[in-house]
């Protein structure tokens, strides 16, 4: 048992805590006013290596192992959870499914250009009608000769405008359940495929969340990704160590509200003296940081079975699960200790308590996580 980081974690922890404060942090309020996706600032992420931190040098990537992505992913969630998330799609969404699973030809073209950084990648599986319960999803693929022609309509998605690459997951053979979902790389501009209007969201309203719809896309077969039927097991491969990255999310979210509160706690005065003297708020200070430590432990064991080659199904259901609560609990004590002034945008709590909800929904909600935890315990 070791809980020392490597010089090299502190490194990469150093060079994101810098850059958050450095390029994210100026502008975060208006962007978040705004809706404005952080484009400028995804793109000196992708510059720095942040957008495909563990993928492969040979394809381009920082050959990190997961613990150094999780403390990237904590610190730049921080202050920016709308770029944080469009980072951790690209690396655990969709460039860790193509390294593992695609062909060398589709990681030649594809890859290399997403883990630089050079273009964003999107992960396309909710639809409007069948977000949780995944299976029952609609989206089409019939093979016709050298192609598959794509038919339906994609929900929620990350990156929905901003990409270049798509993963798509749909059916080839509806018979089959699950064992009859396939995996496809998809191309913006393709004839047929439309992306939709952009959500305005009550939280992370930097990020870029799109419908998508398919009319008859023409997609070649070699942009299938594995065998046919193989689609829905690797949404699932996929998503184990998404939930990592969002895990780590909703730690970083909950650790910058904490960090905002116990600053303030310290300045602000009230009854003669500042309000951290007050054991009304101390406790508040201990229950988050005591909450926020388990947290990160959670997150960083699931990074350090990943990186073991171990199971991590299990451990990043637990993680997410967790730490997103961790998120919503702190940030609501974050604007609390700040009074009145917590409620205002100036103060940036308001804006984490709200980009906090999220992290409980995407990459299945809380009551999924539940399930996969409990699947695994009764096994
Ligand atoms: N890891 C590996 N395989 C898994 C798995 C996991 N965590 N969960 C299920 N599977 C496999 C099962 O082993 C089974 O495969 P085999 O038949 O080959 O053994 C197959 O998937 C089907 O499993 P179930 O019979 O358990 O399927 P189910 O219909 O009961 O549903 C579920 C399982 C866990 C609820 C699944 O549908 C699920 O995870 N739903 C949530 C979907 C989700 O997380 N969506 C996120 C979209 S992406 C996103 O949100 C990105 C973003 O915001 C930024
Ligand atoms: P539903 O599945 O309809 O769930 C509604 C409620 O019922 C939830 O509380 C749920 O937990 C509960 N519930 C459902 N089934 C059960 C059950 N069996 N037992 C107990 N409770 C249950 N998807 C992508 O594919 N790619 C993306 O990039 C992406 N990005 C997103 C970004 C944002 C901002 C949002 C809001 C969503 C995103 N999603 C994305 C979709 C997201 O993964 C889904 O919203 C999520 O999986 C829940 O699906 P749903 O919204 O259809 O809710």
């Amino acid at each position: 048992m070791n809980f020392e980081y490597t010089e090299e974690h502190l490194a990469v922890r150093d060079a994101a805590r810098e850059f958050a404060q450095s390029e994210l942090l100026p502008g975060v309020i208006e962007r978040d006013t705004e809706a404005k996706f952080p484009a400028d600032q995804i793109k000196k992420m992708g510059e720095l290596g942040f957008m495909g931190m563990m993928v492969n040098p040979k394809y381009n990537g920082g050959g990190m192992d997961t613990i150094s992505y999780v403390l990237a992913m904590e610190e730049l969630s921080k202050i920016d959870a709308s770029a944080s998330v469009a980072m951790s799609v690209n690396n655990s969404l969709v460039c860790w499914g193509l390294e593992k699973y695609g062909s060398e030809a589709q990681k030649e073209k594809y890859l290399k250009p997403l883990a630089s950084g050079e273009v964003l990648g999107a992960f396309c599986l909710s639809e409007p009608e069948a977000g949780s319960d995944a299976t029952s999803q609609k989206t089409e693929a019939r093979r016709e000769g050298d192609f598959y022609i794509l038919n339906g309509t994609k929900n929620w998605i990350t990156n929905g405008n901003t990409a270049s690459v798509y993963l798509v997951i749909a059916q080839t053979d509806v018979a089959k359940g699950h064992k009859g979902i396939s995996a496809f790389i998809v191309e913006k501009g393709w004839e047929g495929f439309v992306v939709g209007k952009k959500e305005d969201k009550l939280g992370i309203r930097g990020s870029d969340t799109h419908s998508l719809m398919f009319t008859d896309v023409k997609v070649p077969v070699e942009n299938r990704i594995g065998e046919e039927g193989f689609g829905f097991n690797f949404a699932m491969e996929t998503l184990n160590g998404g939930r990592i990255g969002i895990a780590a999310q909703a730690l970083g979210i909950a650790a910058g509200a904490y960090e905002l509160a116990l600053a303030y706690a310290k300045e602000r005065k009230a009854f003669g003296k500042p309000i951290s003297q007050h054991q009304a708020i101390q406790f508040k200070l201990a229950d988050m940081a005591t909450s926020i430590e388990a947290a990160r432990l959670l997150v960083l064991k699931s990074a350090w079975l990943k990186d073991q080659g171990k199971d991590y199904a299990h451990a990043s259901a637990m993680a997410k699960l967790y730490a997103s609560q961790v998120a919503m609990d702190v940030t609501v004590e974050a604007v609390q200790v700040h009074g009145g002034y917590g409620f205002v945008k100036e103060y940036h709590v308001e804006r984490l308590m709200r980009d906090a909800k999220i992290t409980q929904i995407y990459e299945g909600t809380s009551e999924i996580q539940r399930i996969v935890i409990s699947r695994g315990l009764l096994r």
